[in-house]
C-alpha cells in the first residue's frame, strides 16, 4: 500500500482554525500544564502537539512518531521516524497519548498490542485520546468509488472500536466537530494528492474520473461538517 503523505499539507486539517478548535477540545480533556508529558502515535507534520507546545511551552516538548518523515514537520517538537509498537516497548511515560485518525492502519491484533503497550506507558491519571472518523452518516465529501471505499473502512473501524472497548474498558465517548468550508478547487486537488486513505489504492484513472464526478456533484464552495469520535480511557 502506498503511504499517506498528503494529510495534513494545506488541508482543512493544517488549517490554525481546525488546529485551534482541535487543541480547544484537547483542554477540555486534560488540564494541560508545564509538566504534562505527550506522545502523540501517527503524528504526521506535529501540527497539533506543536501549537500545543507553542501555548503551553512544556519543559518536555512533546513526542510526535510516525513512519512517514515529512519535510516539513513541525520543529518545536521532538519527531521520530518509528513504527508505534516498536516505539512504545522503549518504556517512556506520558501524561497523554494522542492517536489521532490513526487506529484504520492498524491489524486488529496490533491494535490490541498498541492499547496494551499504550495503558503501560501512562503515568498515573494520564489518559489515552483515540480519534477516528465518525462511522454513521459520514459528511466526508466523495465520489461513488471514493465512498464505496470509505464506507468499507467505517464498518472495519466499527469492529477497531469494539476491540478498543474491550482492550480499554472504562472509557468515555464524545464527538468533535469542524465546520469545514473549502474550494471545490482545493478539495479536487486534495483528493489529486490522495489525501485520505481510501485514495491510496486507486489507479490514476479511477481518480481522474472521480474529480470529474465531484466538479459536476458539487457547488464551488463544499460545506460540510467533519466529525469525530473521541474515546477517551484514564488510567
Ligand atoms: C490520517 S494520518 C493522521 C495524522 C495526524 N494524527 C492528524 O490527525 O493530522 C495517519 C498517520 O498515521 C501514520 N501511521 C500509520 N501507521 C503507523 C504506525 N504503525 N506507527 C506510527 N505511525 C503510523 C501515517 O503515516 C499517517 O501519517
Amino acid at each position: 500500500m502506498r503511504k499517506l503523505k498528503n494529510w495534513d499539507k494545506k488541508t482543512w486539517l493544517s488549517s490554525k482554525n481546525y488546529i485551534l478548535e482541535f487543541n480547544k477540545f484537547l483542554n477540555k480533556k486534560v488540564k494541560f500544564n508545564k509538566n504534562t508529558t505527550i506522545l502523540d502515535i501517527g503524528c504526521g507534520r506535529a501540527n497539533i502537539i506543536s501549537a500545543l507546545q507553542k501555548k503551553y511551552k512544556f519543559k518536555n516538548q512533546p513526542i510526535g512518531i510516525d513512519i512517514v518523515a515529512n519535510k516539513d514537520v513541525k520543529k518545536n517538537i521532538i519527531f521520530k521516524k518509528i513504527n508505534a509498537l516498536k516505539y512504545l516497548k522503549n518504556k517512556g511515560k506520558y501524561d497523554v497519548i494522542l492517536i489521532k485518525q490513526t487506529i484504520h492502519f492498524f491489524s486488529k491484533s496490533n491494535l490490541n498490542r498498541l492499547l496494551s503497550l499504550s495503558k503501560k506507558s501512562l503515568n498515573n491519571k494520564g489518559k489515552i485520546l483515540i480519534f477516528s472518523l465518525k462511522t454513521n452518516n459520514n459528511k466526508i465529501p466523495c465520489f461513488k468509488k471514493m465512498r464505496k471505499n470509505l464506507e468499507k473502512s467505517l464498518k472495519r473501524d466499527e469492529v477497531l472500536f469494539k476491540i478498543i472497548k474491550k482492550n480499554l474498558k472504562k472509557i468515555t465517548y464524545t464527538n468533535f466537530n469542524f465546520k469545514v468550508s473549502i474550494s471545490k478547487q482545493k478539495y479536487v486537488r486534495m483528493i489529486k494528492e490522495r489525501y485520505i486513505s481510501c485514495l491510496l489504492n486507486m489507479s490514476n484513472k479511477e481518480i481522474q474520473f472521480g474529480i470529474s464526478e465531484i466538479k459536476s456533484k458539487y457547488k464551488n464552495q463544499i460545506k460540510f461538517t467533519d466529525t469525530l469520535k473521541c474515546i477517551c480511557y484514564r488510567k
